[in-house]
């Protein structure tokens, strides 16, 4: 396992369309995941996806614990809980309901800016394992949010391109000053 490096905005394979995979049981496909992985662990971050290491198909890698999300979804009526290390290879995302949330976000590939971005609050997506089985799972909030974070990626799309305004992409180390006028709580990463 390697950690690889990341892609920064400008860099042209954050821009473009990745690829579709034609075979997720394909054995230099799960080695490209043990790193993405270890990259995403070690960063850390929340999630990771393929061009983000240079690698231009569609696959995501995302993690978030049930502490994080209670964090995050601050009042959701809802109890949280684990959503396991997931890897989707090839995903699709549907909207249920057209209702956006706004939430801050941050990415390994935009260093040190923090974001405030409209996401659908409520959607479905789908995609393979690497054993090639078919997951299909709901979402809400903050993990709905994350899925589309990443799903972005695979279509050239950073978190700043889906803002609305842009008076609230803001460093990350002075996210506080908003936190302090707003009581809103800082995202860790
Ligand atoms: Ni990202």
């Amino acid at each position: 396992m390697a950690i690889l490096k990341i892609a920064r905005m400008g860099h042209p394979i954050l821009a473009r369309r990745a690829d579709a995979v034609e075979d997720p049981r394909d054995p230099g496909l799960r080695r490209l995941v043990d790193d993405m992985i270890e990259t995403m662990h070690d960063a850390p971050g929340t999630g990771l996806a393929a061009p983000q290491v240079h690698v231009p198909k569609r696959v995501v890698v995302f993690f978030i614990s049930a502490a994080r999300a209670a964090r995050e979804d601050d009042g959701a009526a809802e109890p949280t809980s684990d959503v396991p290390l997931t890897v989707l290879v090839n995903p699709e995302i549907e909207p249920l309901g057209e209702e956006k949330t706004l939430g801050w976000e941050a990415c390994l590939s935009v260093p040190g800016l923090t974001g405030e971005v409209p996401r659908y609050g409520h959607i479905r997506y789908r995609g393979r394992t690497l054993e090639g089985e078919e997951v299909v799972r709901e979402a809400r909030g903050f993990h709905a949010r994350v899925v589309q974070h990443e799903c972005d990626h695979l279509d050239g799309v950073l978190f700043p391109q889906r803002m609305t305004d842009l008076s609230r992409l803001v460093f990350t180390s002075e996210l506080r000053h908003l936190a302090a006028e707003e009581g809103a709580a800082e995202p860790e990463d």
